[in-house]
């Protein structure tokens, strides 16, 4: 039932084509950026979506011209029914692609291979063993690491992403390009960005323009190539001549890419947000269980999207705690 009404479009001629749905709120890892060191109050379970509402959620906005989607979490993997998910939402229409930390990827490989899954973001954020237990608060690196070679092998698109903080990890990111001398893989570096009880400042940054400083002292700049962004790409990408994978920035905080912005976000527990930092929330799943229509809900909450990321149109604004923490906690909304 396709309908003629674009319910998607914005207030500013964003077309919203691509779905992010938060799958679990838990993860088997603790990053310190993503979650509070005390966890966050997590929803009862008959409050999280089951396999055949998000089936439903997903195919009103597949309906409507969602072209894109892909699986967060938490960690998506660690949800029991992620195989039946895959399998029922591989009968639409769309890219359907995942993010992961990768810790258990392994035993998925034939049901992501299976359901047409190509696309597979690993967040990785150090090459230190020691470095990587600090920030996720588990040791797991090697299991990590040894995954994204696997995916590598096994032909999937990989792409790492990694949030760089000052004085921790920015003194990796030459090793990390390093990488994809021999790996087609993607390293994306993330600029740090506040959520509700993540410990953010703006000094902990580490800006586009800083790590275009560290590449600058590393390589000639005739060996550093600037490649075309994909349309509604929230990076700029880069490679290194001669090099078989790419680098690229996210720049959210110095250089927000909202105008071109075609996502729309499902939280596990059946929240539409219409931004990453959007401090309201649309609540599909209670509508769907008293058995309404969710297209008129989603019409609102797409054309109440604000210009730029939620609201927060200036770096002042950004660093404002009371405006950042209205929002949840990253592990909640779905990196
Ligand atoms: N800043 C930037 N990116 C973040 N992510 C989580 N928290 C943050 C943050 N505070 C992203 C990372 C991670 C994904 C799950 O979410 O890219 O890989
Ligand atoms: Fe888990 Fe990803 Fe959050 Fe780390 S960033 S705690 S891997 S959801």
């Amino acid at each position: 039932m396709t309908q003629n009404k674009n319910i998607l479009q914005d207030r500013f001629g964003r077309d919203h084509t691509y779905l992010r749905i938060s799958l679990i709120e838990r993860c088997n890892l603790r990053c310190t950026y993503c979650m509070p060191e005390e966890g966050v109050q997590l929803s009862p379970k008959s409050h999280i979506m089951t396999y055949e509402e998000i089936y439903e959620i997903s195919k009103t906005f597949v309906d409507h011209g969602v072209t894109k989607i892909r699986l967060t979490g938490g960690e998506p993997l660690i949800r029991k029914d992620f195989p039946i998910i895959l399998e029922k939402l591989a009968a639409l229409p769309i890219t359907l692609s995942i993010t992961s930390n990768a810790v258990i990827i392994d035993r998925f490989i034939d049901v992501l291979k299976a359901n047409g899954v190509n696309d597979i973001n690993v967040s990785l954020d150090s090459l230190s063993k020691e470095k990587f237990k600090a920030i996720t608060r588990r040791d797991q690196f090697e299991k990590v690491y040894d995954n994204i070679l696997l995916l590598v092998k096994e032909g999937f698109n990989v792409k790492v992403n990694a949030v760089l903080i000052k004085d921790f990890n920015d003194n990796e990111i030459i090793d990390f390009i390093n990488l994809t001398k021999d790996l087609p893989i993607t390293i994306r570096f993330i600029e740090f960005m506040p959520f509700d009880g993540n410990k953010w400042d703006l000094s902990k940054m580490v800006s586009h323009a800083d790590v275009m400083q560290y590449v600058d002292e590393a390589f000639p700049k005739t060996d550093v190539i600037r490649l075309q962004d994909a349309p509604n790409d929230t990076s700029r990408n880069f490679k290194i001549k001669g090099y078989k994978g790419s680098f690229a920035i996210i720049s959210s905080v110095t250089n927000p890419f909202c105008d071109s912005c075609n996502r729309l976000r499902l939280t596990a527990n059946g929240q539409l947000k219409n931004c990453l930092f959007s401090a309201t929330e649309s609540d599909l799943l209670t509508t769907l269980r008293s058995g309404k229509p969710i297209a008129p809900i989603i019409q609102r909450a797409v054309a109440a999207k604000l210009k730029m990321r939620g609201g927060m149109d200036t770096l002042e604004k950004l660093q404002e705690p009371k405006l950042h923490s209205k929002n949840r906690s990253m592990i909640t909304i779905g990196g």
